[in-house]
């Protein structure tokens, strides 16, 4: 089974790397921040702030969520509705930070991606891939690039989606998000001692397929 862990802090490019390696390996890519988010949409359906540790417990054994694949493109059903258009707001990135922090979402939603990664090779990106969901993945990546570096591709794509905001708020929005993911106590974002650190900061989406695509293949031949 070939299991490629790509962890790292928001809009290191992850989401983008992974894509483009799940096509070119002919493996699925399994976005875990997709059912972060999927699972903070229901908190806020039912009027539960994401935040409210016991609120979203109660909430938790009524959380319903499938992830299907459809030509190859992951979608998030939550109570067998398709939510996956609406996940990628920047409200609903905060909201997904917040629900994060609590275990037993985690342990819940973990569930279900080992369940899918068991099953077959796929690269999965999120935040504790390589140290909590699959400790024993082929290869694990650390894929990160300067704070500003980070902030400005959001932004960008934020343009390109033409979401009104400002590159300022989309920084001060990851900061907190960054903070929030790598000191929560369960399962936080850290560097693992076997991962492969790359910094994209000055390198194309082309230089960081070489690079991964050379550790892979290295690892696929032995
Ligand atoms: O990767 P993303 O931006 O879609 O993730 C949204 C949030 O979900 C992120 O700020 C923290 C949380 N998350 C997590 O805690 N663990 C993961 N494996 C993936 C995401």
């Amino acid at each position: 089974m070939l299991n490629i862990a790509i962890d790292g802090p928001a809009g290191a490019g992850k989401s983008t790397i992974a894509k483009l390696l799940a096509k070119k390996y002919d493996i699925t890519y399994l976005d875990t921040g997709a059912m972060y988010r999927g699972a903070a949409y229901h908190c806020i359906l039912n009027g539960v702030s994401p935040n409210d540790t016991n609120g979203v417990e109660r909430l938790l054994p009524n959380l319903d969520m499938d992830v299907v694949y459809e030509d190859g493109v992951q979608r998030v059903f939550v109570s067998k509705k398709d939510v996956t258009p609406y996940l990628r707001s920047l409200d609903m990135s905060i909201a997904a930070s917040d629900v994060s922090k609590i275990p037993s979402v985690r342990v819940k939603l973990v569930e279900i991606q080992r369940e899918i990664a068991y099953k077959r090779d796929c690269v999965l990106d999120g935040r504790d891939i390589g140290s909590y969901v699959l400790p024993e993945a082929s290869i694990k990546f650390y894929l990160t690039a300067r704070e500003k570096t980070r902030a400005r591709r959001r932004y960008l794509e934020f343009l390109e989606k033409n979401v009104e905001t400002t590159e300022e708020k989309v920084l001060r929005d990851m900061q907190a998000r960054d903070k929030q993911d790598t000191t929560r106590d369960f399962a936080p974002l850290k560097v693992m001692p076997d991962a492969i650190v790359i910094d994209s900061t000055d390198l194309t989406i082309e230089d960081v397929i070489e690079i991964m695509s050379e550790r892979i293949d290295a690892v696929i031949s032995c």
